[in-house]
């Protein structure tokens, strides 16, 4: 099963989440009175889930992509954080500016290609005083870092994605009130939706003025709610988590990018749970939904870019089968007409996995925390097969056999010296 040529490969990040260091409007509720009062309630030890360190991949960023490179990538995805380049309304910070140039030159100089996100749930300390994505001005301050932003990297960025998930983190900070600001408000999410369609278009609008070539997409999560075409539910389901925002924002895109992780059954396999299959954080594993909503993405006739699909496995004994089943999936999709283009992997390392702390394990690459040692898992080897060879071998247990199960990674990209 070939995949078309140039087609892109690699795992994607969030700055949050790895860098270390942080000080946004999560770290600040990480630590906040409230978050550490629920913590010691359910005697959670804080530590966990303060982001803190992280993986400390501001320093290690070296020996992270040069992992990837060794792994077989020819693509990335990470994100900027934006409170580190602009820490007070309209000041920019062009030490920090330089420090991602220095990032992404060097994925470039391993001949990945980087996507690049803008706001994946973070935002600095004076945007959220003003109210965050709640506030009427919020589109228009964003879409000033975006266009500072589009200024600063436009020689290194051709793949552009301003918003990751906002139809998720509106839903978990304003509908759920699990993320901060902890909201449980329909009205407000409503807004916050408004202000994000706004935020996405006017950002969009600031990249192309900068550079007409650019692409310039998001990072959608799409769930496969499955039952018949006519069942309501579906219906609903579909349109105000899958279609929505897609629809406000479609004349404002150069891609879609898909972030899969699930399903949903709305019909009879609902009651069937034990026949599911979950990841280690209960999350209930369907490599086939993958091809049921690229399916619908057809309606917006753009280019498809998976750009986050993985799962929590602490002991990695699913994350290969789990890979190369949904590649089938993908490859199925392709092969009838779908216009996908690449696949990044959540997650490349280990990372801090927001409100569930640093237990759930994401990474193809293992992180161990106190020494900060990263070791590619075994899945990952065989995620580097299909890298290399641009093709799936019709048996997953050939993979198996083949795997060299020693783990040696490339030393000419891991001996790399870090400069910070
Ligand atoms: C988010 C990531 C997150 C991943 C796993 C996605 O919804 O973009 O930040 O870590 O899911 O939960």
């Amino acid at each position: 099963m070939k995949f078309p040529d140039g087609f892109f490969w690699g795992a994607a990040t969030s700055s949050h989440q790895i860098e270390g260091g942080t000080h946004n409007n999560w770290s600040v509720w990480e630590q906040s009175a409230n978050r550490l009062a629920y913590l010691k309630e359910r005697e959670h030890d804080p530590k966990h889930f303060i982001s803190g360190h992280a993986t400390k991949h501001t320093e290690l960023f070296h020996k992270d992509f040069s992992l990837a490179k060794s792994l077989g990538h020819n693509a990335t995805r990470l994100s900027l954080e934006w409170a580190r380049i602009e820490p007070e309304k309209g000041q920019y910070n062009q030490k920090e500016i330089d420090h991602y140039k220095r990032i992404l030159e060097y994925i470039r100089s391993l001949d990945i290609e980087p996507f690049l996100t803008l706001w994946h749930w973070t935002h600095p300390v004076w945007f959220d005083r003003q109210k965050g994505f709640e506030n009427p001005d919020s589109s228009k301050l964003f879409a000033d870092f975006a266009h500072r932003v589009g200024r600063e990297f436009q020689d290194l960025i051709r793949f552009w994605i301003p918003l990751n998930e906002p139809i998720v983190n509106t839903f978990f900070s304003y509908v759920v009130g699990l993320f901060p600001p902890q909201q449980m408000s329909y009205f407000k999410a409503r807004k916050v939706k408004r202000h994000l369609i706004q935020a996405h278009k006017e950002s969009y609008k600031a990249l192309k003025s900068v550079d007409s070539d650019s692409c310039v997409g998001i990072s959608k999560n799409n769930i496969y709610f499955e039952g018949r075409s006519w069942n309501p539910l579906k219906k609903l389901a579909n349109k105000k988590w899958n279609f929505s925002f897609l629809d406000a924002v479609q004349d404002d895109l150069d891609f879609v990018g898909l972030n899969y992780y699930f399903r949903i059954p709305l019909n009879r396999h609902f009651f069937h749970r034990k026949e599911w299959t979950f990841s280690d954080i209960g999350w209930p594993l369907y490599p086939e939904g993958i091809y049921h909503v690229l399916r619908d993405l057809v309606r917006y006739q753009k280019p498809i870019f998976i750009t986050e699909h993985g799962l929590s496995d602490q002991q990695d004994v699913q994350r290969a089968q789990y890979i190369f089943e949904t590649l089938c999936w993908v490859h199925k999709a392709i092969s009838e007409g779908i216009d996908v283009r690449g696949y990044l992997h959540w997650s490349l390392i280990d990372n801090f996995e927001w409100i569930l702390g640093y237990k759930p394990r994401f990474g193809l690459v293992e992180v161990d925390y106190k020494t900060q040692e990263r070791k590619p898992r075994l899945s990952a080897k065989l995620f580097q097969k299909i890298c290399q060879t641009n093709r799936l071998e019709n048996r997953y247990s050939n993979y198996l056999q083949n795997i060299d199960k020693s783990l040696t990674v490339d030393s000419r990209w891991t001996s790399q010296k870090n400069d910070t």
